[in-house]
């Protein structure tokens, strides 16, 4: 069918042509704005994990655009992997923050956030490492400028909430693979969190990672499972991965048959990214507007190709050849997850070289700790793709 028309989006935040099977995360959010609006305290934030591709940062994206609808001050921003001093991540923070504060022109909230918040954020961006965008916004002396992280962050999100308050609106901070955020600046928003849920401040970090998140938290702060909602963003079921395909088709006009929609469904198994990647191939190989099942069979081959050289591959080639021997030693589990002890023995090798190979490939963002002792692939369907890949 017209390649101008193909309606498939697969790639990273990407919102897709139809955001299926999220609602009841999307009810939740909406429940936690609708009760600062109430100011209604006793409120936790929330925490998405899921493997890479399942469509968390797309989630985040519209949690974001409701709060910004709803007045709030939204400051989002991406954590690095490597960035173990945090340099990247306070600069982005403050940037953020001075961007987020000026979109609130237009909204209830900036009369207030002029008396009282404006001077922390000008404030904690010098402290944070940013400079220069701070001309027209007033400074306070002694708010958020001791230059402690931890103080700071407290004092800016209690003036900020004070003000957001007031216009009965939050003041959200989306943070996207968090569990790449250095140790300081996780402890700090963690502790500023905690003493924002005491008193009762609409602050909420909202948040998204690889599924060692939550341990990742909990070792930073041990109250930290108590501050959060946590919901795990995984596979689409059946009938919302169907609708995922055959909406944006009927759109346009297409039709889907049964047996090549379950041809597509097979070869995704529920994964967001897969299925907006055979969504596109089969609209590629369609040559009628009633797509067929040798047309899914034939995207299936080439969308599963397209995988292997790209979606995969691009985590393949950052990987050295004893850590692909690691890789390959854990994909005779399938997508696992596989004890640490069993590398042991399938390698042959002791357990500290084991360990550094661990490390760097959790640095490379290719495998993680589910729980102490084992390791698992963060891409859905890595097992599969290092069994098809020739010995080299
Ligand atoms: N609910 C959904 N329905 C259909 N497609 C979706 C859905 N959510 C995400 N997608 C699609 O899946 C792909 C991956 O989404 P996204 O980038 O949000 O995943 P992610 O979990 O953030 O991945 P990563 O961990 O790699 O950052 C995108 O192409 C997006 O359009
Ligand atoms: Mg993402």
């Amino acid at each position: 069918m017209d390649p101008a028309l193909n309606p498939f989006a697969p790639g990273s935040g990407v919102r897709p042509p139809a955001l299926v099977g999220r609602q009841v995360e999307i009810d939740a959010f909406e429940l936690l704005v609708a009760r600062a609006k109430a100011n209604t305290a006793g409120d936790r934030g929330m925490l998405l994990t899921g493997l890479r591709g399942v469509g968390k940062t797309v989630l985040l994206n519209v949690f974001s655009d409701i709060a910004r609808h709803n007045g709030w001050l939204v400051v989002q921003f991406e954590a690095q992997p490597g960035d173990k001093a945090g340099g990247a991540a306070r600069r982005k923070l403050a940037r953020e923050l001075q961007l987020g504060a000026r979109r609130l022109r237009p909204t209830p909230a900036w009369s207030h956030l002029r008396e009282q918040g404006l001077g922390s954020i000008s404030n904690i961006s010098v402290s944070l490492g940013l400079q220069g965008l701070t001309a027209d916004l007033k400074f306070a002396a002694g708010r958020a400028d001791s230059h402690d992280l931890d103080i700071d962050l407290e004092e800016l999100v209690e003036d900020i909430c004070l003000s957001m308050s007031k216009a009965r609106a939050g003041f959200a901070l989306v943070i996207d693979e968090m569990q790449d955020l250095d140790e300081d600046l996780l402890g700090a928003l963690l502790a500023v969190q905690h003493t924002a849920g005491q008193r009762g401040w609409p602050f909420f970090i909202i948040g998204a990672g690889l599924p060692s998140l939550p341990g990742r938290l909990s070792e930073s702060r041990s109250y930290a499972e108590r501050l959060f909602q946590y919901r795990q963003i995984g596979r689409l079921d059946h009938s919302a991965a169907s609708e995922a395909l055959t909406v944006p088709i009927d759109r346009l006009g297409g039709i889907l048959r049964g047996d090549a929609l379950e041809t597509l469904l097979e070869a995704a198994g529920g994964y967001a990214y897969f299925l907006q990647a055979y969504g596109r191939t089969v609209w590629e190989t369609a040559s009628d507007r009633e797509i067929t099942v040798g047309d899914a069979l034939l995207a299936v081959e080439l969308g599963t190709a397209d995988l292997d050289q790209g979606f995969f591959v691009a985590r393949w080639q950052r990987t050295t050849r004893s850590e692909r021997g690691y890789l390959r030693a854990m994909s005779q589990d399938g997508e696992g997850p596989t004890a640490t002890a069993d590398l042991i023995d399938r390698l042959q090798k002791d357990h500290s070289s084991l360990t550094s190979q661990r490390a760097r490939l959790i640095d490379k963002g290719i495998i993680f700790a589910p729980e102490h002792g084992h390791v698992q692939f963060t891409v859905p369907g890595m097992g599969s793709f290092i069994a098809r890949q020739s010995n080299d």
